[in-house]
């Protein structure tokens, strides 16, 4: 049932590189037409690529010798041709093709033996179901909107024992975050535990992470606890419905995992703490990042899942435990 869509977003993709093969036809007649030399340019270069194909039919070991490809000759060429274009008042890159995505020149696929899916595409599967993909709202909440200001300047009891204010408190955790992310994704731990009261902000850096890693070109997905144990229940038991099917398999594809609100799912005993212990564990043997947040105290935490889940989530080599702390900022007046 999920090949269904991803046959659909690939056939999308054909269509997408049909049409813009067409285009740069299009370009292409017209730019030979107002300009002979161009024309005559673009001869050459066709010869040149044909020449070396038919070398490398004849003979394949010269793949990847410089004998197979007049790398020099080619480029030579190609630079005649875009000076030409813009002598002529044409953008440089107009004979260019204009991929979507460059990294697999809009096919979806990368790697020359073993075919993977390109990022864009696993983002493409886990967003083309907005019932699941919780990512709207990155413009509204990400690093350049943060506001320290929405945060209480009165003092809250941190660890250590020195006093700072759950502003300061929460600018440092911007700052430490922000730097994590410009480190994604080689950080050494994998793992972001956010855990406090509602109304301290987790939401909101969950989602400034989200941005940063969607920015870099990384694949997020992003789903409440709640939808998160509907979908994976509904795939093991009941209509699967090709919304869970995906959930399933992007909750292991994606580069990160963000569940927001660990603890407001359906408990159904053995189940969720399984299927989380599952996650957690599957994604940590392929050093994929797994982002939570929870309402629950790290003793309520203990109390509510398995001791494989807390041993994964207390894992202090693989995690970073932020505790979010002070006045729920919902209740506070508008200023
Ligand atoms: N750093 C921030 N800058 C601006 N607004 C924020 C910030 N942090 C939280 N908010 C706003 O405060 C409210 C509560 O934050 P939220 O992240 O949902 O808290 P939590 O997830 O801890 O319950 C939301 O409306 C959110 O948009
Ligand atoms: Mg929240």
């Amino acid at each position: 049932m999920k090949d269904k869509l991803l046959n659909e977003i690939l056939r999308e993709y054909d269509a997408y590189r049909l049409e813009q093969r067409e285009d740069l036809k299009l370009r292409e007649v017209e730019v030979h037409s107002a300009v002979p030399e161009l024309a005559q340019l673009h001869q050459s270069l066709v010869t040149s690529f044909a020449e070396k194909a038919r070398a490398l039919i004849v003979n394949p070991e010269l793949k990847n010798t410089e004998e197979a490809i007049d790398e020099k000759r080619l480029l030579e060429l190609k630079e005649k041709e875009t000076a030409l274009l813009i002598k002529n008042g044409y953008p440089e890159n107009y004979l260019t093709p204009r991929y979507r995505c460059p990294v697999c020149q809009d096919t979806g696929y990368v790697g020359d033996l073993v075919k993977e899916k390109c990022n864009c595409l696993v983002q493409r599967l886990v967003d083309s179901s907005y019932s699941f993909s919780e990512l709207s709202g990155l413009d509204k909440e990400n690093f350049d909107s943060f506001d320290s200001n929405v945060f209480p300047n009165i003092p809250i009891a941190v660890k250590g024992g020195a006093q700072i204010t759950q502003r300061e408190y929460m600018e440092q955790l911007r700052t430490l975050l922000w730097d994590y992310q410009e480190a994604y994704p080689d950080n050494p731990r994998k793992n972001l535990l956010f855990t406090g009261k509602t109304g301290l902000g987790k939401t909101f850096l969950l989602n400034c992470l989200a941005k940063s890693i969607l920015d870099k070109g990384h694949t997020v997905l992003k789903i409440t606890s709640y939808n998160l144990f509907e979908h994976l229940f509904k795939s093991a038991f009941r209509n699967s419905s090709e919304d869970s099917l995906l959930v399933k398999d992007g909750i292991f594809e994606v580069n990160t995992l963000i569940i927001d609100d660990l603890g407001t799912e359906t408990r159904r005993n053995n189940f969720t703490a399984e299927e989380l212990f599952n996650i957690l564990n599957e994604r940590y043997l392929q050093r994929k990042h797994t982002f939570l947040s929870t309402n629950l105290s790290l003793t309520d935490l203990r109390e509510y899942y398995s001791d494989r889940v807390t041993s994964r989530l207390f894992d202090i080599q693989n995690t970073i435990i932020l505790q979010f702390q002070g006045q729920d900022i919902r209740l506070r007046p508008k200023r």
